[in-house]
This record gives structure tokens, sequence and C-alpha cells, in this order.
């Protein structure tokens, strides 16, 4: 079974742990694509080369999650070559039988525009800083809200693969929702989308 659920959205919006949430819930792979573009960027050198030469210890480096390495991923995820160069594992990857979840910025209206399920989750960059905050332990939040404006700027304004909803996507606002509110909406979905595929 081919089954692609696609999470689009910015930084901190919760995407990362719904992704988790369902593919455990419903035994699909995970990928977070953000880890792909954090990783390339981390290797230094030319950006291009790193993400065509990318391999799996890369992406076991424990500094992928610092706003460092986002700022990084962000600014390396502008380049065409860049994102051609990771296109391809991301395609197989959300076709692979059994069912696969990713989340980044251009899956579902890029990556798999065909994905059975399509969501895209925000919220506002007040409470995505907050919890930026909270859950790196660094960074003052003036200074990580400017950033998260920075970034989302970068990421929608850029000419290719723009983060941007697909127009068929389910949006889902987590600003004012507990995390296991948003994560039971998303799960409903896929549940009713595999009940009507399969
Ligand atoms: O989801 P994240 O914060 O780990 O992503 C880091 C950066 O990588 C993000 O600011 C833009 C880029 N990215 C992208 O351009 N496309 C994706 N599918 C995922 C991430």
């Amino acid at each position: 079974m081919q089954f692609t659920v696609a999470i689009d959205g910015p930084a901190a919006s919760g995407k990362g742990t719904i992704a988790r949430a369902l593919a455990q819930a419903f035994g699909f792979a995970h990928l977070d694509t953000g880890l792909l573009y954090r990783a390339g960027a981390m290797k230094g050198g030319d950006p291009v080369a790193a993400a065509r030469a990318l391999a799996p210890e890369d992406l076991e480096r424990h500094d992928l999650r610092t706003l460092a390495a986002g700022e990084a991923a962000s600014r390396v995820a502008v380049m065409p070559e860049v994102r051609a160069a990771l296109n391809k594992f991301q395609r197989d990857f959300a076709r692979r039988e059994g069912g696969a979840v990713l989340d980044g910025r251009d899956i579902g209206t890029v990556i798999c525009p065909e994905a059975e399920v399509k969501l895209f989750v925000t919220a506002s960059p007040e409470a995505r800083a907050q919890r930026r905050c909270q859950e790196l332990g660094e960074g003052d939040y003036e200074a990580v809200l400017a950033q998260v404006r920075a970034r989302d700027a970068r990421d929608t304004g850029r000419a290719d693969a723009p983060m941007i909803a697909a127009t068929d996507a389910v949006v889902l606002d987590t600003t004012a929702l507990s995390i296991e509110a948003a994560v039971a909406a998303a799960q409903a979905l896929v549940a009713e989308r595999l009940g009507r595929s399969g």
C-alpha cells in the first residue's frame, strides 16, 4: 500500500510532533525533511556538493536541532541545486510501501503533490517563538521571535518551492490548541482518508 501524509508548515508550528504521532499511530515511516537541509548546511563547504554527498551518518549529528542549524538550513534551502539534490530521496520515501509521513515546507506542493493527506500546520509567530525558547532552553524571546519572522520570510519568499499551503491542504492552526488536540484532529483526518482509500 502506498499512502502519503504530507505535512508542511513553519518552524515550531507543531508539525514534527504531529508527524511523529501519526507515524506511530498508523505504523507509517516518518521523514523529517528539515533534517536533510540542516545536515547539508552543517556539513560545510559547497552547499550543493554537501547536499549531493549527504550520507546517513550526517543525519546523526547532535547539533542539527539548534537555532543556528535551522538558520543555516533555511539559507541553503533557497538554492535550487540543493533542493534538486534532495528531491529524489524524499519522493522515493513518500511512495514507499506501507505508508509514509513527511514533514517540511514543500511536501504537499512539490515533493508529493499526489499525497493522500495534506496538512498545513501553522501557529502565530509569537506562539512559535515561545515554544522554541522552551524547547531549546536557549535564546531570549525577542531575539527568537525576530529569527522566527526572518525565517518565515525567507522560506515563503524564495522563488523555488516556497513554503505555501497546497490548495487542497487542510490547514491546522495550533496557536490555541494543545498538542493532544492537534494530534487528535490530524489523526481523525488520516483515519477518514485511509478508510476511503482502503
Ligand atoms: O523544519 P526545519 O525547521 O527543520 O527546517 C529547517 C529549514 O530547512 C527551513 O527553514 C527551510 C528548509 N526546509 C525546506 O526548505 N524544505 C523542507 N521540505 C524542509 C526544510
